[in-house]
């Protein structure tokens, strides 16, 4: 089988992540990854994974690539790149960098997809958001699939790509305030950090993992572990009394108002 080449330009948390999670998932690709200072990097090499700091190094040999920089790195690295990108994917998680912009800058003489993927691509376990035209399918389908092996992934329209990297890649950040604040009640009634931790996180992880299976309103789901005046439904009460939902959705929905007005 063909392997496929890729090449992640930006190797900080995201593309770190991804070039971990192909390694483990994508043994037919064949993966460089660059950053400036690649020493916190370097130890990518053990899995397979070629580190570099030139942003163009055999990049002619590579069907995909991947920018995982920030928003004000991208020009820097167009000014490198993009003689070199003609006829190749470009696989975009840059957020607020439009598929329009990105047309523009190759010329309309790359394929160009949007990617919001998160930081659990190393563990399989991201929910990627992908978008792109009509006129580059094939390219989205390439690269729908790609992350398909790291996660979940999700075509969405373009115009979601902002609610997208709230939810999906912010979503991390949330979710893990969870696991730490119910760490914090463990340690409270009784548990070590460990354990109490240990708890915590398979216990979200339990609940996601239903919630994906059986695919019905999580208050269903809810239903099952309250029981009439029981120790849950007090509990629940009482966070609801103090804002839990009503916090969650106003913090999403500030994050999102901030990722707007960039
Ligand atoms: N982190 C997430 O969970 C997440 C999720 C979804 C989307 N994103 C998006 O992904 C992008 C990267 O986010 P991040 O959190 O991974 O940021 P990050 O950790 O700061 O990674 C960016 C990397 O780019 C490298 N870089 C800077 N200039 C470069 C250049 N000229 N050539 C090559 N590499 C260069 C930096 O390393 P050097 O300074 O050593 O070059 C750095 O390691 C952002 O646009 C963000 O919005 C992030």
């Amino acid at each position: 089988m063909k392997k496929n080449r890729i090449h992640i330009i930006g190797g900080g948390n995201l593309g770190a992540a991804i070039a971990i999670g192909l390694s483990k998932f994508s043994p037919d690709s064949e993966i460089t990854i660059t950053r400036r200072n690649i020493q916190p990097i370097q130890f990518l090499e053990k899995q397979n994974i070629r580190v570099s700091a030139d942003n163009t190094l055999e990049i002619n040999k590579a069907d995909i690539i991947i920018l995982t920089i920030k928003p004000y790195q991208v020009e820097t690295v167009f000014k490198e790149i993009l003689p070199l990108v003609k006829n190749k994917i470009i696989a975009s998680a840059v957020s607020g960098l439009s598929i329009d912009t990105l047309e523009e800058r190759t010329c309309r003489e790359s394929s160009i997809v949007r990617i919001m993927p998160n930081i659990a691509a190393q563990f399989g376990a991201s929910a990627t958001c992908v978008s792109y035209s009509e006129n580059n399918h094939e390219a989205g389908q390439k690269i729908f699939g790609l992350f398909s092996l790291l996660g979940t992934a999700l075509v969405i329209e373009e115009k979601l790509m902002d609610g997208a990297t709230i939810l999906g890649a912010c979503g991390t950040a949330y979710a893990l305030r969870y696991i730490r604040a119910a760490m914090q009640a463990g340690i409270e009634i009784g548990f070590d950090a460990q354990t109490a931790l240990a708890i915590a996180s398979q216990t979200v992880k339990g609940a996601a993992q239903m919630s994906l299976e059986e695919k019905v309103h999580p208050e269903q789901l809810i239903d099952r572990v309250t029981t009439p005046q029981g120790c849950t439904i007090v509990g629940l009460n009482e966070m609801e009394h103090q804002g839990f939902s009503s916090s969650l959705i106003k913090g999403i929905k500030t994050s999102f108002d901030k990722i707007n007005k960039k």
